[in-house]
């Protein structure tokens, strides 16, 4: 399958970067500082698919010395921009020699595999896995199939209902509500059958899986966000 990635696109690129952590976004990134907190020995990180940097400022934030790293020059220019003096690098065909082995605490990718071919997925997770420190620990936050074929506080997908009978592995479209571009976004839905092999080729282990929903009471106006988790969130380790 030839797949483009969306992001390696100036435009995109540039509406991507106004998105914080408002409306759905919120959801992504609520549980992320308890589960660090919990399972994450050391501040060493790799934000992989850093994007314009917005997971990798808020890793900062949290204390992490962390190198972003993405394949879309584009992205990337505007992540050094609005943190100049953070580490960002571009990694073309996914070769991520220039990076340490062994010496990441945490290696985040917060939507990256949303956008990752099926048959790029195990190898990537395998290099990956290289990376980690010991104890280290992988924390991937991807779409659930579900916000594929419901509509959200940050997305719109009720103008493409051929999403509804995508299996594992077939483009699905997305429209982000929260930026400027309305183009739709092409990723690759990925079920959670299909990630635990990936998970296990790759010799990973899921340590713990959560599907955030919203409270209610939050300052968002939630659609479905508070009965379907839009998110999963994968917890996991090198298996022994
Ligand atoms: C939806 S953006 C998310 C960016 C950032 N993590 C955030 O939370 O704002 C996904 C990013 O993953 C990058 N990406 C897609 N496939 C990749 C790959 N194989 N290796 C590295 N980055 C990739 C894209 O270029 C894009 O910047």
């Amino acid at each position: 399958m030839h797949f483009v990635n969306c992001y390696a696109d100036a435009n995109r690129a540039d509406a991507y970067a106004t998105l914080e952590f408002a409306n759905t976004y919120y959801l992504a990134y609520r549980d992320l500082p308890a589960i660090f907190a919990e399972q994450v020995k050391g501040t060493r990180a790799l934000d992989f698919g850093c994007g314009a940097g917005r997971s990798t400022r808020f890793l900062r934030k949290l204390g992490f010395e962390v190198t972003g790293v993405d394949v879309s020059e584009d992205m990337l220019r505007i992540a050094r921009a609005m943190d100049p003096s953070g580490d960002y690098r571009l990694v073309p065909g996914d070769n991520f020699d220039q990076l340490e082995v062994a010496a990441f605490d945490l290696v985040l990718s917060a939507f990256t595999f949303d956008n990752t071919p099926g048959t790029m997925k195990t190898r990537i997770f395998c290099d990956l896995g290289k990376l980690l420190a010991p104890k280290g620990t992988i924390v991937s936050l991807v779409s659930s199939p579900e916000i594929y074929t419901h509509e959200w506080a940050s997305f719109m997908t009720k103008d493409f209902p051929e999403n509804a009978t995508a299996g594992s592995g077939d483009v699905v479209r997305i429209v982000v509500t929260d930026h400027q571009d309305r183009r739709p976004v092409e990723d690759i839905l990925w079920t959670d059958e299909s990630y635990r092999a990936v998970y296990r080729e790759a010799n990973l282990q899921a340590i713990q899986v959560l599907r955030p929903l919203a409270k209610g009471d939050e300052p968002y106006s939630w659609v479905n966000e508070t009965t379907i988790a839009p998110w999963v969130i994968y917890v996991l380790r090198r298996a022994m």
